[in-house]
């Protein structure tokens, strides 16, 4: 397995041009599977889980051409198949997006049902039964979900989600576009890329009010057509290179990046001693404040709350803080295996339940550390490039999931990163103009 090899200790300087969003990509290409027409997407990233979702839109018989290489053309017209198969599914779980399309307009879907991941169990049960309010027959085969449409229509229901789900709103939404009458979602997820899947939705000619707020309604319709759709930029890319920028004392210019959807993360990161300045709506000029960084608590909410998928890295940040912070993990069970790999740094971190308590600052030593889930691996990359000396991280086939040509793009801003590649077939190899 690839591994990055890096020595700390060099500040970030320069301009940065963030990608599309993985999160609004991945449910935005499953937004195809709802019509026979074409749907192109352009700003799409070039990362490893969207190349998955594109081969189980293939396996599914649409095709998919990429007259450039972020830019998408979909034509579902051939779908023939109904099911995302456990060998896709295992790797992505976000291949349960297809479940409401495939159900909404062929009446029917297996779909494997995900396992458990590094940060937690992760149940798709309100998916489930969401699916079910909408008149489908679900069961469980196997291992696979088998759902089915008996009247060979959804029909519209109200969905009161007893937790906030981000795919699980997108997967209603979906489904509900095609449903026969009124759905409505209470206690939706918020997310910037619920909206923008409802955007390119209501473009393909849905009729759906209310995305990005808690309370969602879709009036069905028989049929919905092409469209063509910019994603919108990666909030998360964004805030990761923030904090780069502040936890190596360097200076960054960030480009094409969305300030409005990080406000949580911009008003933490100015509470815990970061200057961030809005150079332009598209633009963020970050770098640590003169008096240093200092502890901050945080705790992980849904949209437009501290996001989850920024915890790993603040935990980074506030091991250069002064002062002890309280990080609560209040989405995912399990989501603090970076903590020992910063504590083998040296770093001076506690776990209690759901709560980490960091202590700052501390001098962080390069080690051979473990990478286990995208935003950890972030993390470590991030703790990697302040700490003295070379630390070698493994199973970076994590960071290549959701992050566009990050080697690369450190390199850029004068960091001392290398990928030692191991074998081909996992990497995802830097691109080439097509
Ligand atoms: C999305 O995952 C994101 N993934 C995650 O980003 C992100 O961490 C998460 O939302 C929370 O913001 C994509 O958009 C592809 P949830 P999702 O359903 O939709 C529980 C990354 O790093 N739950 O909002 O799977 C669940 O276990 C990834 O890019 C149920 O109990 O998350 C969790 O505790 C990681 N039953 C909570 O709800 C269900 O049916 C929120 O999960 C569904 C969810």
């Amino acid at each position: 397995m690839d591994k990055f090899l890096i020595r700390g200790g060099l500040p970030l300087k320069g301009k940065i041009e963030i990608g599309g969003a993985k999160n609004s990509a991945l449910p935005c290409l499953a937004a195809a599977l709802l019509t026979p027409e074409t749907v192109t997407l352009h700003n799409v990233p070039y990362v490893k889980d969207l190349i998955t979702q594109r081969r189980l839109l293939e396996d599914l018989g649409a095709t998919v051409l990429t007259p450039e290489l972020r830019t998408h053309k979909i034509t579902a017209k051939g779908v023939d198949v109904y099911e995302a198969p456990y060998e896709l599914v295992k790797t992505m779980r976000a291949s349960v997006l297809a479940l409401g399309p495939l159900l909404a307009r062929f009446g029917q879907a297996k779909v494997s049902l995900p396992g458990g991941c590094a940060i937690g169990t992760r149940p798709i049960d309100l998916h489930l039964r969401a699916f079910e309010q909408l008149g489908a027959e679900v069961l469980l085969e196997r291992g696979d979900v088998v759902a089915r449409a008996p009247k060979g229509r959804l029909k519209g229901n109200v969905i009161d989600f007893e937790k906030v789900t981000v795919t699980g709103t997108e997967n209603v939404m979906m489904a509900a576009a095609l449903a026969d009458g009124r759905t409505v979602i209470k206690n939706a997820a918020m997310e910037p890329e619920i909206d923008d899947l409802a955007n390119l939705l209501n473009k393909m000619g849905a009729r759906i009010r209310g995305a990005g707020t808690d309370t969602i309604e879709i009036d069905g319709v028989e049929a919905l057509g092409g469209a063509e759709h910019t994603i919108i930029s990666d909030r998360i890319e964004t805030g990761t290179f923030m904090v780069a920028a502040a936890i190596t004392g360097g200076e960054l210019e960030i480009k094409s990046c969305v300030p409005e959807h990080l406000t949580a993360v911009i008003a933490k990161l100015r509470d815990s001693g970061v200057v961030v300045e809005e150079i332009n709506p598209s633009t963020l000029l970050v770098r640590q404040g003169g008096s240093g960084l200092r502890a901050c608590n945080v705790t992980t909410e849904p949209h437009p709350q501290f996001p989850t998928d920024m915890q790993a890295q603040y935990m980074a940040l506030m091991t250069q803080a002064d002062g002890e912070s309280k990080i609560v993990e209040t989405i995912f069970e399990n989501r603090f295996m970076h903590a020992a790999e910063m504590i083998r740094m040296g770093a001076d971190i506690h776990i209690s339940g759901n709560t980490a308590t960091v202590r700052g600052k501390t001098k962080l030593m390069g080690a051979p550390l473990l990478a286990s889930d995208l935003r950890a691996s972030a993390s470590l990359v991030l703790a990697a490039l302040c700490a003295e000396g070379e630390t070698l991280i493994d199973r970076v086939y994590h960071i290549d999931r959701g992050y566009e040509t990050i080697v690369r793009k450190l390199r850029s801003l004068g960091a001392d990163i290398e990928r030692i590649k191991t074998s081909v077939e996992e990497t995802v190899a830097e691109p080439v103009a097509v």
